[in-house]
This record gives C-alpha cells, structure tokens and sequence, in this order.
C-alpha cells in the first residue's frame, strides 16, 4: 500500500520522480514528485494528476482506494503540464467526474488539450463544493505562478492544497514534515521559491494576508511537489511572508566567470575585501555552478557582485544566461555591482550594467575593469571595491 493517509479520508495518492534532474531548466538535485489528493466522501473528489510518464502509476495508487469510475469530480489547480499532462487519460476512465477549474483554468485546459474540456465547470473565490461531511472551498490564486492557479481548502479537516506554492522539488520515502531532514527540506523550499515564485512576491505577501483575514485554520499544507507540511504549516508561511518581503543577511554573492583567470583573481580579492568589512561572501564560478542555487544563495543576499570576461566585446556567454535569468526573476532591494577584465575594446561591464539598469536594479557606480592581467595595485583596488560594498551593506 503505497497510498498515505493525510486525514481520514484524504489520501495522497501521487508519483515520486526519484530521477529527475532538470525540471524545465532548475536543476533538481533530489528528485520531485506530482502530489495528487483522493478525498473520499459521499462524493469522491481527486485533486490534480501528474506528469503523463507517470499516469499508469497514479492510476495504480488511485485504484487502490477506489474505481476511477466511481470519482465523481477532479479538481484542476493548476495547468501546467506536470500537474494535468495526465488529465485526458484520467478523465475517460473517470469518466462520471464532473472536472472543475478556474475560469482561466478551463480556458487554459482547453487551449491545452483541446475542444473536449468546453465542459469543464467553472468556479471562483469563495465557491463551495459539498461532498458530504466535507466542503471544498476554493480560492483562486492568480499569477501564483500562472493565471489560472487555484487553491482548494477542504474546510472540515482544515487542510489547504495549494498546488505549487509551498511546494519543493523534494523526492523522498517520507511524505510528511516530521518525517524528513527538516534542513534539507527548507533548503529545497527556498530554492523552489527563489527559482520559481520570487517574481510573483507581492503577489504572495497579498495571498497570505487574504487567508490569514479569511480566518481559515490551517492544520496541513498539502502542496502538488514535496513534502506535506502537517507538523508545523506556520514555517513555510512564516518563510514565505520574508522570502516575499526580501529580509536578507548580511550577505554578498559573488558570482562570476573567467577565461584565464583574471576575472578570478579579481573575484577572489572583492570577496576578500568584503569579509574584511564583517560581511559573508558566497562565491560561486558560472560554468561550475547551475544558476539555480546561485538564485537560491541570492535570495537572502544583501547584495549581488557579478564579474565577466570580455569576450567578442560582449560579456562572457554564461553571464548573458545568468543575468537573463536572474532580471525575469525579479529580485527586490538587492545592490547589484559588476566587474570584470578585457584585452582591448572591452565591453562585459558595459552590457550588464546596461542590462542591469534596464530590469530596474540598483546597480552600484562606478564599476571596476581592468586590462589583461590585474596586478597588484589592481588587485588592491578590487579588494577595496569589497570594502566598499560591504560599507553599503552594513549601512
Ligand atoms: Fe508544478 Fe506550475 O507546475
């Protein structure tokens, strides 16, 4: 029996992706799993699918409790494809379930799969469904992270399902909180966070105190990735309100890239200078380290230090990647500074500070370049560069 039982009666009946190492680009060190919910009532409700490979299994773990046939709604949180790719296969075996989504969820199920999901039924904020002793309640989530995201809230046993939000790329034996390593938990929450929702954080400090105001008790966070969180819900909401807010460390990423090692040397002595001014330093080389848990470490940096080769009188390739990525990110009330190295026309610092500037960064001036080689006074005035920005960040 591989199902596990939130409540009586509410069951996850998901798949663990022990194996997946690259979820659209975030790199996902520890596995993942597409967390699907079986509430079984009066009325049998399940709660978003999972990823198409992984259809047969679900369909494994839902059998075990119950015919397919005998499901009489699914709930569509959210579209995209890891949570509903196995959705048309579900709903013709199921095929007495009456499917209910969000408007731009429908919308958007229909732009996925076509003209048979018109009958999908529509529901808003505050829209209840009765399955019997328990109540469905719904509360749309839009932009966290797509337009269609909903959240569902089963009232009675106080359980909210909030799809991706407070999820993790997190595959484990254990289902629950109290029952994994509670560091490497909340350091795959963070990274999750930082590379997927830290764009929409207005948007998540609002949705927090919309529940916190709709009075709704939380027992159990049952996210569509990871770990349900039932000992203690109050921690990822509690990281959640200062993850959006941006309360940072006192903490400086350095992170850089380099052709024959100048821009190295130059990392090295401004990660120097800003120890010296009492502020920790991550430091981390592109082409070494995946931009995902470079974002992870900026997430509580007070501050964003990244250096280039000039190459092609354009900044080095893994830079344009990184700060590509890092701008549609969005991260607030960072100081971003920049460095680098060039043989003749130069150009590197140029491009990310124009780049930087254009996504609404406060970018520290001047910048700091040096020819070829940096010798010693050039690597005295990085380490004073260091200084300086450890000066800001403490101020
Ligand atoms: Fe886990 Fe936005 O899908």
């Amino acid at each position: 029996m591989v199902n596990v039982v939130l409540k009586e009666g509410v069951n996850w009946v998901g798949v663990v992706d022990w194996n997946i190492r690259d979820f659209h680009g975030y790199v996902t060190s520890r596995g993942s799993s597409y967390n699907s919910y079986l509430i079984s009532d009066e009325k049998i409700a399940l709660v978003d699918t999972a990823k198409i490979n992984f259809c047969n299994e679900l369909i494994e773990h839902i059998s075990e409790l119950t015919s397919l046939e005998k499901i009489d709604y699914i709930i569509v949180n959210h579209v995209e494809m890891d949570h509903s790719s196995s959705l048309p296969v579900i709903a013709k075996l199921a095929k007495n379930a009456k499917i209910i989504a969000s408007q731009r969820g429908k919308d958007a199920l229909i732009e996925h799969y076509g003209a048979d999901f018109n009958m999908v039924e529509t529901v808003k904020t505050g829209d209840e469904l009765k399955l019997g002793k328990r109540t469905l309640r719904f509360l749309e989530a839009p932009m966290l992270h797509w337009p269609d995201s909903m959240f569902t809230y089963i009232v009675e046993d106080k359980i909210l399902m909030p799809n991706d939000a407070f999820g993790q790329h997190f595959a484990s034996s254990g289902r629950f909180d109290d029952e994994v390593d509670t560091c490497a938990l909340m350091e795959e929450a963070s990274t999750y966070y930082a590379n997927i929702l830290m764009p929409f954080a207005p948007l998540i400090i609002r949705k927090i105190h919309e529940v916190v105001q709709m009075g709704i008790p939380i027992d159990m966070i049952a996210p569509s990735h990871g770990i349900i969180w039932r000992k203690d819900p109050s921690k990822i909401i509690n990281a959640y309100a200062d993850w959006s807010s941006m309360v940072a460390k006192q903490k400086a990423v350095v992170v850089f890239d380099t052709m024959w090692g100048s821009t190295d040397k130059m990392a090295r002595s401004i990660a120097d200078g800003i120890t010296s001014g009492g502020v920790k330093v991550e430091l981390f080389k592109l082409r070494a380290t995946d931009n995902t848990d470079v974002v992870t470490e900026i997430l509580d940096a007070k501050a964003v230090v990244v250096g280039s080769p000039t190459l092609n009188n354009q900044m080095f390739p893994s830079l344009g990647s990184f700060l590509t990525y890092i701008t549609g990110l969005k991260p607030k009330g960072k100081l971003w500074c920049f460095f680098g190295s060039f043989g003749w026309g130069g150009g590197a610092v140029r491009d990310m500070v124009e780049m930087a500037k254009k996504a609404g960064f406060d970018v520290h001036e001047p910048s700091i370049e040096i020819k070829y080689v940096p010798d010693k006074e050039d690597l005295k005035k990085c380490f004073n560069f260091g200084q300086q920005i450890a000066q800001k960040i403490k101020a």
